[in-house]
């Protein structure tokens, strides 16, 4: 593989470096053809194109991930401005980077699962034409020239890399000078006293634990780290609150339940399939041994309130 180096807008598909066409598939510039890169060590990073349907479309109920990409993509266009070339790198399904293209920006949308990319590349037609380019892309060798972006972002990245400082460092050689880049800061989560998606989340990883199953743990910063560790590569580092980040939802144990059975999140990488129903099983006659046979219906009302923080050198 040569270092693929994506030049000029549209992108011409072939390598600034060495000339060679750029594979595709289905819209999907393919940079790397590793089918599972084990970078972060066997139960870290290996099979993200497992969970890249539960995390695109069961992450959050219905109707808040819509609201969500739109706020995100809303909140960093006017942070970016319109024409910009935006490097989004661990794109995942990239809802925000749609809403983001919609608004005026051009954007390389990375990730190294081509199973979240396909996601995204099914959803191409609702922004401007070759107004955001999908890439298959190893965030530690970014096939971008240096000095070849107007701004970057890596949101929920950094926890699940093991080298977030080489990915700092790469964001920060495609950066042009004095550009920005932005990352999700501190979160609030509320919920109430007796938090039902707490307990649930709670008895299946008891329950899986119980059975032996090792829970893989985030192979990158803590939320602590980076925000001790940021400003050594961006010394300027603020963080951006508005009220349009601020998402209130209601939902009840069904719809968490459903959610945990789909594989969702990035920790139920590599859980075996019959553990994970046992576990699920175990969740539910704990929760009606305590709440009754109904407990599936108790709708509770949760509020996020999600940060940006915005950084320049
Ligand atoms: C928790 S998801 C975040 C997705 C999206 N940014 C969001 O906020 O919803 C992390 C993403 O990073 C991607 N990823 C992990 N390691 C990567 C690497 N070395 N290079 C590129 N992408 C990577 C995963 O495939 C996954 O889609
Ligand atoms: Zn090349």
């Amino acid at each position: 593989v040569c270092a693929a180096a994506l030049p000029g807008w549209p992108p011409t598909l072939r390598c600034a470096s060495c000339g060679r066409t750029i594979p595709t598939d289905d819209g999907i510039l393919l940079f790397t053809d590793e089918p599972d890169l084990n970078l972060d060590g066997a139960r870290a990073y290996i099979g993200y194109e497992s969970v890249a349907d539960g995390y695109a479309f069961r992450r959050h109920p219905p109707g808040l991930q819509e609201r969500m990409s739109l706020a995100y993509g809303a909140a960093i266009a006017a942070i970016v401005g319109p024409h910009s070339i935006l490097l989004d790198v661990g794109c995942g399904p990239a809802g925000y980077d749609v809403e983001a293209a919609k608004r005026g920006l051009r954007v390389v949308a990375g990730d190294i699962s081509l199973n979240m990319l396909k996601i995204l590349s099914a959803r191409l037609h609702e922004a401007p034409a070759a107004s955001l380019i999908p890439c298959r892309l190893n965030a530690y060798a970014l096939p971008l020239l240096g000095q070849s972006v107007d701004a970057a972002a890596a949101l929920e990245l950094l926890h699940f890399v093991g080298g977030p400082e080489h990915v700092l460092g790469e964001v920060k050689r495609v950066l042009k000078p004095g550009s920005r880049f932005i990352t999700n800061g501190p979160s609030d989560h509320e919920a109430p006293d007796d938090d039902l998606n707490a307990k649930v989340n709670l008895y299946y990883r008891e329950a899986l634990i119980q059975r032996g199953v090792q829970l893989s743990r985030p192979p990158g910063w803590t939320s602590a780290q980076i925000r001790d560790n940021l400003p050594k590569f961006f010394p300027n580092c603020r963080t951006v609150e508005t009220e349009s980040l601020v998402f209130r939802f209601c939902a009840t144990p069904q719809w968490f339940l459903s959610r945990l059975a789909s594989r969702y999140t990035m920790f139920q990488i590599g859980i075996d399939q019959a553990a994970h129903e046992e576990a699920l099983r175990e969740v539910r006659r704990r929760m009606v041994e305590q709440y009754g046979p109904n407990f599936e219906q108790i709708e509770q009302q949760y509020c996020f309130t999600e940060r940006l923080v915005v950084c320049t050198e």
